[in-house]
């Protein structure tokens, strides 16, 4: 015997409560209960107690336990191994957040054709033409790429029972219903549930399961954290919508690091592979410009050389504007401040607009000397040659502090056939006779200042 119940649930961090709440005891979220109809079982926790159904279950203990070399799927797809931490994991569900139109259908259905093993699309969203002329665009023909358009839970289970497939893809996980529970699709106790149930199906069969979610508006994957707390793997594909290039970033792994991305370029016909983001995201110069210098960043374990523009013009009204585009705001402000205070620029005075180019937003300190030095360019209105690369992270009293992998970022610049490298003093153990790449190493930004305008 089951009864419906009414509860709350919190959207931001799945938070249940019996009443409607203004603010979120939990995340302290304002408005983000909802309600929904639940099952409510008449059985009590209380009631489990001293109860079993037959089954035993048994502790064993850690030492006795075989390791065993989890299987892996290594996919065409190299961006997409690297950020699952090589290769897809059998039985490993893995959720695929992004905004809508980002291109997480046109990843998913690429990675179904390029396999050449059975694969089952599940679309709750397309019909099957619309999959059929995404499929013609991306020009990949798989013999074992099944689809089926399908919102029901219940029905895919049923299917999956006489008819596995060697990997699973969900097209999105908020479209999908169980009969079991009264609220609609897409209510945070549905996502819960059909999640929960797939992850089941997964364990059980070994099968891979990809689950694409849709992101809210407040960037987090539609329905609450609870989601990302069940699943493997929590994959989040992101850019900017004026650029083509697409960042997917490992926010979790079980299998993995978690702070691998992947780079591709939207194209005509599918997304591409960029195996070396370094050169696409210097451009071509003809003349020198003030304001413009290479850095090299480390996302992941992966060093990327890329073009920050700063322009430092007199501000027009009484508060100057700070503009930034890929660099956190707060530490353009606190830099301007650090260049302000510590070394005397006017700096309070001006418009300070900044870019990096491509559309790309990292979060490497290892960025923010590039980012001074080109503000330094456009102040001075001296151009910085182009065969120099910065990398060091600036600390509140002017100084140029060390920096994470600075040999790999070294390696990084001198493969791309830059002459000189500006890096921190404090960057220990490096061997400088291993590179042909000049290393003017500095202590703080005065140096650098006296070096490149001096
Ligand atoms: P889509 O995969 O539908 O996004 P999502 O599933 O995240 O909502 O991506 C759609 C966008 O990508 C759409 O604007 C069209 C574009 N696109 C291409 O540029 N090239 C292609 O080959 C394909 C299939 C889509
Ligand atoms: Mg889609």
């Amino acid at each position: 015997m089951s009864k419906a119940v009414v509860k709350f649930f919190c959207k931001n961090c799945g938070h249940v409560a019996p009443k409607w709440l203004g603010k979120c005891p939990s995340c302290e979220a304002w408005n983000s209960f909802t309600e929904e109809i639940v099952q409510k079982s008449t059985t009590s926790t209380k009631q489990l107690w001293g109860k079993s159904n037959g089954q035993k279950s048994e502790a064993i203990k850690i030492q006795e336990i075989v390791e065993g070399e989890e299987q892996r799927f290594i996919l065409t797809d190299n961006e997409l191994n690297r950020v699952l931490g090589g290769g897809l994991v059998s039985g490993s569900i893995t959720l695929i957040g992004g905004e809508p139109g980002i291109g997480k259908s046109t990843l998913l259905l690429q990675l179904a054709l390029q396999l050449k093993r059975k694969v089952l699309y599940v679309s709750g969203e397309e019909s099957e033409t619309q999959l059929k002329m995404r499929a013609e665009r991306i020009g990949i023909i798989n013999d074992e790429c099944y689809v089926i358009c399908e919102t029901s839970l219940g029905n895919l289970l049923s299917y999956l029972k006489s008819d596995t497939p060697e990997i699973l893809i969900i097209d999105s996980v908020q479209t999908m219903s169980s009969d079991l529970i009264e609220s609609p699709p897409g209510s945070i106790s549905q996502i819960k549930e059909c999640t929960a149930e797939l992850l089941r199906f997964a364990k059980e069969s070994n099968v891979p399961v990809f689950l694409i979610g849709h992101i809210n508006k407040d960037g987090n994957i539609a329905g609450p954290k609870v989601l990302e707390h069940m699943v493997d793997t929590v994959l989040q594909f992101e850019g900017d919508r004026h650029y083509n290039y697409r960042i997917l970033r490992t926010l979790k792994n079980r299998f993995g690091s978690a702070s691998e991305i992947g780079i591709y370029e939207m194209k005509g016909n599918g997304l591409r592979e960029i195996e070396n983001p370094s050169e696409i995201l210097i451009s071509e110069r003809e003349e020198l410009l003030s304001g413009i210098t290479i850095s090299c960043a480390v996302e992941g374990i992966r060093p990327i050389l890329l073009e920050t523009q700063a322009l430092v013009s007199s501000a027009v009204y009484g508060t100057p504007q700070r503009t930034s585009n890929g660099f956190d705001l707060r530490r353009l402000s606190m830099l301007l401040a650090v260049l302000e205070k510590r070394c005397g620029f006017q700096l309070g005075v001006k418009d300070v607009f900044i870019n990096i180019a491509g559309g790309m937003k990292l979060e490497d300190p290892g960025l923010d000397l590039g980012i001074v030095a080109s503000i330094l360019s456009s102040y001075q209105n001296i151009a910085i040659d182009s065969s120099i690369a910065f990398s060091g992270e600036i600390g509140l009293s002017g100084e140029v502090r060390a920096v994470s992998r600075i040999e790999q970022r070294i390696s990084e610049a001198e493969k791309l056939g830059f002459k000189e490298m500006m890096i921190s003093k404090y960057n220990k153990g490096i061997d400088s006779h291993r590179t042909n790449i000049k290393l003017i190493q500095i202590g703080k930004i005065e140096e650098a200042f006296e070096y490149l305008f001096g």
